[in-house]
C-alpha cells in the first residue's frame, strides 16, 4: 500500500483547472519528484494534501491508512506530513531556534505562536525539547546559528531553516517545494546530501517538486509529470527522460534526442 495516495483529485479555482483528475501514489521509503512548467498544480498538489485547499467532490486522498481528504491541517500535521513552502514562511524576528520550536509545536496538540513565549508550562516542555531541536540543527549545519535572528541568515541557510522547521514535526513523509530554488550548485549539493541523510537516519519518505531537472533525475525514485494540472507522464526518471510527449509538453517545444539528454544532464 502507497504510504500516500490521491484518486480522482481535482481542484477549481473559479472554473480553472488547477488539478484534474489526479491518481498518485507514492510509496512509503520513495524519493519521488514532482515536475511540471510553471503553473501546472504542483503547489496546488502540496497544498491540497496538507489540508490548505479543500479539495473538489469526488476527489479522495489517503495517508498512512487514514482518509485525510477533508481534514484539517493541523491533524494532517500529527498524523505525519510535514512540508516546506514554496516562499520561505519563516518568522525573521524569532531565532533560528525558535523557528524549528515552531515546527515542533506544530506538531505537538497545542496552540500556537502564544505559547513560545508565555505559558510557564508550555516553556517548561520547551527546555525539554530543546536538546532535541539542537540536535536537528546540528544535523541540518545550523546549531551554530541558533540564537540568531532569521532574518541574519544568508539564502541558503534560510532554506536549511525551513527544512528543519519541517523536520521538527517528525514527519513520515516530507514534502518540499523547490528546496534548491536560488541556491548555488555548491548549496544544491549540500541541501540535497542533507536531505539524504535525513531520509535515511529518520527512515523518510520525500516528495519533492523542482524545477532544476538534473536534481530530480540525479535523486528520484520515481518522477510524476504535471501539464495544466494533469498527470501526461510518469516513472522511473531513465523513463521519463526517455518520453518525448513529457519532454515536449514540459518545455513547450519540439525537440531531438540530443536536445532532450542535454537539457536533463544540465
Ligand atoms: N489560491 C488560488 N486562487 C486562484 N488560482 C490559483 C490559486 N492557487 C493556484 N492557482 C492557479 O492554479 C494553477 C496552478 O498553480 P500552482 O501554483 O499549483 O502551479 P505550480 O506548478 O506550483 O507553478 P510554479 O512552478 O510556478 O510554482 C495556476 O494557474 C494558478 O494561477
Ligand atoms: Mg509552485
Amino acid at each position: 500500500m502507497p504510504l500516500l495516495e490521491t484518486v480522482g483529485l481535482s481542484k477549481s479555482f473559479d472554473g480553472l483547472r488547477a488539478i484534474s483528475n489526479l491518481d498518485v501514489d507514492i510509496e512509503a521509503g520513495s524519493i519521488h519528484g514532482l515536475i511540471g512548467p510553471n503553473g501546472s498544480g504542483k503547489s496546488t498538489f502540496f497544498n491540497l494534501v496538507t489540508g490548505v485547499y479543500q479539495p473538489d467532490p469526488g476527489s479522495k486522498i489517503f495517508f498512512d491508512g487514514h482518509d485525510i481528504t477533508r481534514s484539517p491541517s493541523h491533524q494532517i500535521g500529527a498524523l505525519g506530513i510535514a512540508r516546506t513552502f514554496q516562499l520561505l514562511r519563516l518568522f525573521s524576528e524569532m531565532t533560528v531556534l525558535q523557528n524549528v520550536m515552531v515546527g515542533y509545536h506544530t506538531h505537538v496538540p497545542y496552540g500556537f505562536l502564544s505559547t513560545i513565549f508565555n505559558n510557564s508550562a508550555i516553556i517548561k516542555k520547551d527546555a525539554e525539547t530543546t536538546d532535541e531541536m539542537m540536535e536537528l540543527l546540528e544535523f541540518i549545519g545550523l546549531a551554530d546559528y541558533a540564537g540568531m535572528p532569521a532574518s541574519e541568515l544568508s539564502g541558503g541557510q534560510r532554506r536549511l531553516l525551513s527544512l528543519g522547521r519541517a523536520m521538527a514535526m517528525r514527519p513520515k513523509l516530507l514534502m518540499l517545494d523547490e528546496p534548491a530554488a536560488g541556491l548555488s550548485p555548491v548549496n544544491v549539493e549540500n541541501l540535497l546530501a542533507i536531505v539524504m541523510s535525513l531520509k535515511e537516519r529518520f527512515g523518510l519518505t520525500v516528495l519533492i517538486v523542482e524545477h532544476i531537472l538534473k536534481v530530480v533525475m540525479e535523486t528520484c525514485d520515481t518522477v510524476t509529470v504535471l501539464d495544466y494540472g494533469e498527470k501526461i507522464g510518469e516513472g522511473t526518471p531513465e523513463e521519463v527522460k526517455d518520453d518525448h510527449a513529457v519532454i515536449e509538453a514540459y518545455l513547450g517545444q519540439e525537440m531531438d534526442d540530443d536536445e532532450v539528454r542535454a537539457t536533463f544532464d544540465s
